[in-house]
Parts: structure tokens; sequence; C-alpha cells
């Protein structure tokens, strides 16, 4: 049992969970907030949609382990909230339910869409909704429920809600991450999706707004100046990250690539371009980069920033990455807490395994498999349950 204190509905808990523990589970079991509901349990239907740090997440696949300091709100939390009430009479009014097990998820995230994109038309609200099913209404009321509260707010400023403050970025040694190349690379191939035209993406670079940050840091056995000339190399770095390809040719300056990637039944293929700023002076470099997964309508702005250290008396680097990132559209609520961490730390050993594969003049083994994300949750589930198994034993 860890003990962590968050604040649900504008309360601190102070409380002392099991790492297996959802945040769905914790909310319902412990406080009693039964009104965020329970569908699928692996982050698909939407019904346990939840606010973390005021954006909305999947509490099923949300762990309050991993939660300390976050601030929760729950459907109860938001009984007061005006725009609230506005939906709540707008789904009575245009029949937005009718067993109801949906209508907390659906309230919540429609909440945020109203909030965020005041106006927007039925096809924008049925892009933002796709991550929150219905088996009941056929999703009609629900559209025009939530199309007459973002009408109503037409006029009024939108309001960011996709910031990510549930903890500070995560430091991921070499040695505390157990994802070994092999275990990705036995990822089944998935079909590639058609990205979106490539040309048709502006790269210019420009401020992230509440961009989600993620700081990671890995050693590989190989000189400064050897992983510097491959880092220059965009297909050989492209190369190293599953699931990436590139899609043209590179000059050295400029990317064209695709990255497939897979969460549970969904899979993003996104497409993009990006321009790279080298400074060799300190070692170090940034890429700035545009991406589109047309299916999803899904759309990703990126900052990777790199700075290569020696380590062990110049035989080691020590490669320092730190990314931040805006995820827009249904894809968005995967992309942030614990998982979105999580993710990245195992991206980043993929990714430190291949370079190494590559520094070696070997072939990177996990490269050409899409990154599964829903595989690699699985993972991390089972990293929780040896480690308290192991605890539990003694
Ligand atoms: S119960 Fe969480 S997404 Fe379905
Ligand atoms: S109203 Fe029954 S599942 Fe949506």
């Amino acid at each position: 049992m860890k003990p962590i204190r968050i604040e649900i509905n504008g309360r601190a808990i102070d409380s002392a969970v099991e790492p297996r523990q959802s945040l769905a589970d914790f909310v319902r079991e412990e406080l009693l907030l039964t009104g965020t509901h329970l569908g699928c349990e692996h982050g698909v239907c939407g019904a346990c949609t939840v606010l973390i740090d005021g954006a909305p997440a999947r509490s099923c696949i949300a762990y309050p382990v991993a939660l300390d300091g976050a601030r929760i709100t729950t459907i109860e939390g938001l009984a007061d909230d005006p725009v609230m009430a506005r939906l709540r009479a707008a789904f009575t009014r245009e029949h937005g339910l009718q067993c109801g097990f949906c209508t907390p998820g659906m309230l919540v995230m429609a909440r945020d869409i109203v909030l965020r994109r005041p106006g927007l038309d039925d096809e924008a609200i049925r892009h933002e909704l796709a991550g929150n099913l219905c088996r009941c209404t056929g999703y009609t009321g629900i559209i025009r429920a939530i199309r007459s509260v973002a009408a109503e707010r037409a006029g009024e400023a939108p309001v960011v809600t996709r910031g990510c403050a549930v903890a500070p970025p995560v430091q991921v040694s070499p040695l505390t991450l157990p994802v070994t190349p092999s275990r990705i690379a036995a990822v089944a191939p998935a079909p590639v999706i058609d990205a979106a035209p490539l040309a048709a993406v502006d790269v210019r670079p420009e401020p992230l707004r509440n961009p989600v940050e993620l700081v990671e840091e890995f050693d590989v056995p190989a000189p400064r100046e050897k992983v510097w000339a491959l880092f220059q190399d965009p297909a050989r770095v492209i190369a190293c990250l599953p699931g990436a390809r590139l899609a043209a040719p590179s000059d050295g300056r400029s990317i064209n690539a695709e990255m497939v990637v897979k969460l549970g039944p969904m899979q993003a293929a996104f497409g993009g371009t990006g321009i790279i700023v080298p400074d060799p002076e300190n070692w170090s470099g940034t890429i700035h980069g545009r991406g589109i997964d047309t299916r999803s309508a899904s759309r990703v702005q990126a900052r990777l920033s790199y700075r290569l250290g020696k380590v062990a008396d110049g035989a080691g680097t020590r490669v320092g990455v730190e990314v931040a990132y805006v995820l827009q559209g249904p894809l968005a609520q995967m992309s942030r807490g614990a998982i979105a961490r999580d993710l990245a730390a195992r991206l980043t050993a993929a990714f430190a395994a291949n370079l190494d594969a590559a520094l070696k003049g070997e072939a990177p083994a996990s490269a050409s498999a899409p990154l599964d994300a829903g595989s690699l949750l699985l993972a991390m589930i089972k990293g929780w349950l040896k480690r308290l198994f192991g605890r539990l034993s003694g």
C-alpha cells in the first residue's frame, strides 16, 4: 500500500492505495462516488470519464498510486457547475439519454467540449465525442444537446482545459525500465492506415500552448561523437522509433514521417513533418513537428529536444530527451497522466535499445511494429502486480 494525498471534488483525501487499484474503483468503493460508471474497464467506452487536473481522463485506466497530488473531479463534483447545469437540462430536453449508463461520462466530456470549442458543429462534436460510447440513444439526441449548449456559448471565449499538471515530469534511468526490445518486437504488425498528405502540414516552430511535458534520460555504451553522428541522420533516428518510418527522403534538416500507434482496438497513423535545429556547440538539438491522424481527426504538435553528455570517462553517452506535445481531437483523452508517462518511458526504453543496436551496426529490433499502447499498458500492470506479489511474499 502506498500513502497518497489527492483532492477529490475539492476535498483533500489522505489514503493508502494498492498499485493495482484504479481511480474508478477508488472513487466508487472507497468514497462511494458511484456517479462514475464502469463499462469496458479498459479505456474504450468513456463511461468512467472524470477530470484529472481539469482535463477529461479515463478513470478505469488511471491509478491513484500515480496521482499523488492530483486534483480529481467526478460528476458529483460538477453538480453546481453552471455549464454542467445547462448540459443536464439540454440532455433532458433533447432526449440525450435512455438508460443513463453512459451519461455521467458523456456529460463530463461534453462539458470539456463546449468549454474548449464554443460554437462547434455536429461533425466536430461527433469527432470530439468519438471516445464515448452509448448503446441506447443512437447519439442524435446527445449531439443535439451538446450542439445547443455549444451554440449558446458561441460568442464566449474558449477555455483551455487540457493542461497537464498531474505530476512533475518523470526521470527514468535505464535501470528502471523493464521493457526489453523483444517484448515490443512481439507486437503483431498492424495494417498501416493512410496518413495525411504530408505537404499540407505547416511546421513553423511556434510555442506550444499547455503542452504535456516529459523528461527521459538513458545511457548508451558508445562515445558521444558516434551518437552525435547518428542523431544527425534522420533516417537512422526514425528507424529506432517503434512504428515510425520516413515517408520521404530527408535532407537532414526536414523530415516527412509516419508513425502508427495502437491503443486497444484503436489505431492511429500520424503523418507529419518536422524541422531539425541542431546545436553542435552544446551537443544538443531540437525537432519541431506536427502531425495528423486523418481517421480520428486527431492532431499533434510536438517539440523534442535532446542533449548528449559523456559518461563512463567518455566510453558512454547519456542521452537526455525532453518532449513537449499538444494532442487535440478524440485521441487527446489517451494522451495524459500516468499512462502517457509510462508509455513515454517504455517508448524511450525501446528507442534506447534500438539506438544501442544501431550503434553496433545491428538492425533495430522493434522498429517495424507499431507502438502498441495497449500491450504496454498490460506490461505496466503486470509489472505492478509482480512487484506487489514480490513484496507480499517478503
Ligand atoms: S470503463 Fe473506462 S473507458 Fe470504459
Ligand atoms: S443512454 Fe444507455 S448507454 Fe447511453
